[in-house]
């Protein structure tokens, strides 16, 4: 696979969980473990640029393909403007659910940079979060969307 642009070889079998690869073999613990099942967002990824649940995959289906993660998002030094705007806005409370948020809207505003708030809404339908800062994380990815555009 390529992982956060860079090629990595697994031992894992094909049928093994992308999630548990991610985080275990290859040390990527931003991708969140939450459901297990593919209902609640927190261990979105890329791969090849659209959003899946890793938790759903084996990495026998990511072969040869492209994943990013939230690791490969941004960095402290040089943040995402969604994860720039989600800190201005004081988005989250646990954070649990942040990286698979963050992995949808960057997807977000890759294909449609000046969406609407309904437009945010629906792209982060499949995100939970039990801590209730949906409205806050909007107010971000639309503040993100706007910092994109300048
Ligand atoms: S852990 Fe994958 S969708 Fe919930
Ligand atoms: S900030 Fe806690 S689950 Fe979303």
């Amino acid at each position: 696979m390529i992982v956060n642009g860079r090629a990595r070889t697994v031992a894992a079998p094909d049928e093994a969980s992308l999630l548990h690869v991610l985080r275990g073999e290859l040390g990527l613990v931003g991708t969140r473990h939450g459901c297990g099942s593919g209902q609640c967002g927190a261990c979105f990824v890329l791969l090849d640029g659209e959003v899946k649940a890793a938790c759903e995959l084996t990495v026998g289906q990511a072969r040869g393909r492209s994943v990013t993660t939230i690791e490969g998002l941004g960095s402290p030094e040089r943040p995402h403007p969604i994860q720039a705007a989600l800190l201005e806005e004081q988005a989250g409370q646990c954070g649990y659910c942040l990286s698979g948020i963050q992995i949808a809207a960057a997807a977000l505003l890759a294909r449609r940079p000046d969406p609407d708030e309904g437009q945010v809404r629906a792209a982060l339908a499949r995100n939970l979060c039990r801590c209730g800062a949906h409205g806050r994380i909007v107010r971000a990815v639309l503040r993100a969307a706007k910092a994109m555009r300048v």
